[in-house]
């Protein structure tokens, strides 16, 4: 099972749904960096689930435990360890879908993968829950970034029906992200909140479930970083996006929109800005040939609808090999974006500093 990700600083996430903990443990990060743990606690807060009537009714406080690697509140150059416990787990009302998988969950392809030893509770290792290590990774890449002149937020761009504005691909900055931050539904439009409240809630009323679209940017980059071919600054952020559970697709830029363009419509012409090189556009979500060119990185990440539902589904029954019907029992997210949300700046961050490190070019 690969759970790692990284060349320069390595990730590796362990843990399932209903063990005793999830974490992950980082390898790589430079002595020296202060971190200050009351900050990581309110970025994965942003995360954890049961804190509105539109996240899952599991409670889980996710407060993360530093096992090593941080001396004094100050890194030390050793791996660094966080383990977040399991505190609310009730796996009983997962002895169904170990015989009938739900639809659209991973309970079936890990069955066939593990040869029925996987461990099916609460999803086990293919759960939303493994983002809690992703986070508290992220928010480390995100602090030192940030050190360095580079931010990243993310905002809901549309659940369902529901739509915010996309950020402005040219010349979206700091102080977009900072409106949006600290808001269970960031978006750019406060009115295009409320619409997607109530699109969750009355999937929520209806047993059922929707799915939306995560915008992230990253300003403050310097150009040069990745590398051509398959270690472009896409192929990394799209090989660790995918790693968040309940994507299905990505794209950067002006990305399915543009193909649908002619070449005068969509290039980015180059201008001077005070002896910068800047593009007037930015349909190339700031990467050129996996190589950034300094203008925002801008990708899109499309979540599918919560597979988890209490509608009547029809599914087979893995023991008997014939039809069955299921009706999904336990907590679930009527909608995943909302708490995906720091989830892929989480991501975005761990992808950027990582390339970062892996370049020679400097802020
Ligand atoms: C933050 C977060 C919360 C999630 N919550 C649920 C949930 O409550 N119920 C559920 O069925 N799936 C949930 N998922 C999605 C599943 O974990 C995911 O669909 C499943 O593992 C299959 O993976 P795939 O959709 O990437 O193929 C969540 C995902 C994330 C990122």
């Amino acid at each position: 099972m690969s759970s790692q990700y990284g060349k320069k600083i390595k990730i590796s996430v362990f843990g399932q749904s209903h063990s005793s903990a999830v974490g992950v443990s980082i390898d790589g990060l430079p002595a020296g960096i202060t971190l200050d743990i009351d900050e990581m606690r309110s970025f994965m807060r942003r995360r954890a689930p049961g804190q509105n009537d539109i996240s899952t009714a599991r409670t889980e406080e996710d407060e993360p435990e530093i096992l090593c690697g941080l001396v004094n509140g100050v890194t030390c150059g050793a791996p660094l360890a966080v383990v977040i416990r399991n505190t609310n787990v009730r796996s009983g009302d997962y002895n169904e879908t170990l015989d009938i998988p739900r639809p659209s969950h991973a309970d079936y392809t890990a069955h066939v993968k593990f040869d029925g030893h996987q461990d099916s509770a609460g999803g086990g290792h293919f759960s939303g829950r493994l983002t809690a290590p992703l986070c508290a990774a992220g928010w480390i890449c995100l602090e030192i970034l940030r050190g360095l002149g580079i931010y990243i937020a993310a905002h809901i761009l549309q659940i369902g029906s529901a739509k915010d504005d996309p950020f402005d691909p040219a010349g979206v900055s700091k102080k977009d992200f900072d409106a949006i931050k600290d808001n269970p539904l960031p978006v750019l439009r406060r009115d295009a909140a409320d619409a997607m409240r109530l699109q969750i809630l009355d999937a929520k009323e209806k047993e059922d479930s929707t799915g939306g679209i995560i915008e992230c940017a990253a300003v403050g980059l310097p150009a040069g970083l990745g590398d051509p071919m398959f270690d472009g600054i896409e192929n990394r952020i799209a090989a660790i996006v995918f790693g968040i559970p309940g994507v299905k697709g990505i794209e950067f830029g002006s990305g399915f929109d543009g193909s649908a363009r002619n070449g005068s419509g969509n290039n980015d012409s180059f201008y001077m800005d005070n002896g910068i090189i800047k593009t007037r556009t930015n349909n190339c979500g700031g990467v050129l040939g996996g190589i950034t060119n300094g203008m925002p990185v801008l990708f899109r990440a499309a979540f599918k609808p919560t597979p988890s539902i209490g509608m009547e589904q029809g599914s087979v029954s893995l023991s008997r090999l014939e039809n069955a019907v299921l009706r999904v029992k336990g907590r679930h997210d009527p909608c995943i974006v909302p708490r995906a949300v720091p989830c892929v700046e989480a991501a975005a961050a761990i992808a950027l500093y990582d390339a970062y490190l892996d370049s020679s070019v400097s802020v």
